[in-house]
This record gives structure tokens, C-alpha cells and sequence, in this order.
């Protein structure tokens, strides 16, 4: 997602987004070209645009967090340094290809496992109804977000405190009598995240 998403904004005139996987084995000579990269059976996703591509400086900075050319309303930055957590926490590796003004190709290997993949397991259909009739906190600043979660989660039974900031929650938090079973928050909110939040609701908690 993020990779096509990047895609898309490299190429604001419009242009072409390919998709590639394959099987590929990495070998001595890739791991002599490419020191980071291991040896062995991979699994490869390549994203390809014909966009704007990236100068050296930019490309060389991708990966960090919050770093974006994009402007503070459009990009977040954290796009790469989320895949690239993943990847890495998978034994993967990346590899950036870019030329300015003709495109960009970033590839993904993630080491091939030997075991069969599983197949579905009977147990986990959708036979059991879910329902819960716990209490939720709820904290999500975007009120679209906030209503579509609030009204999926009351469908399933749930008791809800909605709020739509950090300060907003400890009050709900504060006011309401009974236990709060689980919160469930948007991250990244003006004033307090929602780490920060959790955080100070354990507090109070414990
Ligand atoms: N396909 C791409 N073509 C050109 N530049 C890219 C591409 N993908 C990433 N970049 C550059 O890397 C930066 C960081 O990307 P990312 O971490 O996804 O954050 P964001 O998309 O929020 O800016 C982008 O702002 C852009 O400068
Ligand atoms: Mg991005």
C-alpha cells in the first residue's frame, strides 16, 4: 500500500505503477554488490513507477523517519520507515532503484520460509457471532474516522466513551464510574499521542 501510494504521488500527470513478485535466489555476487543482504531463497515484491523519481540526497533519506518532500498536510514521512521496520523485522532486504524524471523501482525480498503455507483452519470461521459487552475508549481526532469506528463497534455490542483527543479521554476517563476494558486510539493526534495517552490512563489505572 504504501509503496503504490508513493507511486501515485510521484506521478501527479498520470504514468504507470507495476507490480512484480518472483522467486529469486540471492547469491554471492548480489551479496558482493549489496554487503546488507544475505544469501539465500527470497521472495520478492518490486513496485515500479514512471514518476518523478529521486536525486541521491533524497534517496538517501527515504528510509528515515518523518522525512518527506511532500509538505506538512500531504506527507507524514513515515511511510518507508514503516516498511522498512518490517521488512527488516522479517529478515528482509530493500533495494531503491531511481533516475529523476523517468521513474523509481523499490524491491522487497523477504526470505522464503521451506513449510507449507497453512491452510485455512476450520475453527476460525465466522460460525461463532462476535459480540462483546465490554467498555471502549475510543480516541480518533478525525471525525469520520471516529464516527465509522464508534458505529462498527457498537454494532458488536460494545459500550462506548468516544473522545476526540488525548485530554478529551482522561476527562471521559475520569468521569465514567465503571471499568474501561480496552482503549482504542489513533496514534498520531495534535497535543498528546496516543501513546502518551495510554500511558497516563495506565497510571491512573493501576
Ligand atoms: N516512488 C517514489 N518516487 C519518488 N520519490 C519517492 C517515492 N517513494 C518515496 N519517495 C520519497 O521518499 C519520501 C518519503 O516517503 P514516505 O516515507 O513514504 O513518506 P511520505 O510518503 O509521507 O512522504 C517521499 O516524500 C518522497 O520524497
Ligand atoms: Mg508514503
Amino acid at each position: 500500500m504504501n509503496l503504490v501510494i508513493n507511486a501515485r504521488d510521484a506521478m501527479p500527470q498520470g504514468g504507470k505503477v507495476t507490480i512484480e513478485t518472483a522467486n529469486i535466489e540471492l547469491d554471492e555476487t548480489y551479496q558482493h554488490a549489496h554487503p546488507q543482504a544475505l544469501q539465500g531463497q527470497y521472495a520478492m515484491l518490486a513496485v515500479t513507477d514512471t514518476g518523478c523519481g529521486m536525486d541521491e540526497v533524497t534517496k538517501s533519506q527515504i528510509f528515515e523517519p518523518f522525512f518527506t518532500t511532500k509538505g506538512p498536510e500531504k506527507g507524514t514521512g513515515l511511510g518507508l520507515a514503516t516498511v522498512w521496520g518490517i521488512v527488516k523485522q522479517s529478515g528482509g532486504h530493500i533495494e531503491v532503484y531511481s533516475e529523476v524524471g523517468l521513474g523509481t523501482t523499490l524491491k522487497i525480498y523477504l526470505p522464503r520460509s521451506r513449510d507449507r503455507a497453512e491452510g485455512p483452519r476450520s475453527h476460525v470461521g465466522l460460525s461463532k457471532p462476535l459480540h462483546g459487552a465490554e467498555t471502549i475508549l475510543l480516541v480518533e481526532d478525525e471525525e469520520g474516522v471516529r464516527e465509522l469506528a464508534a458505529i462498527v463497534l457498537q454494532s458488536y455490542g460494545y459500550t462506548l466513551l468516544v473522545a476526540h483527543s488525548g485530554a478529551d479521554a482522561l476527562q471521559s476517563a475520569e468521569r465514567h464510574k465503571g471499568p474501561i476494558h480496552l482503549l482504542v486510539s489513533d496514534v498520531v493526534m495534535p497535543n498528546m499521542s496516543g501513546r502518551q495517552l495510554a500511558e497516563r490512563l495506565a497510571v491512573v489505572a493501576t
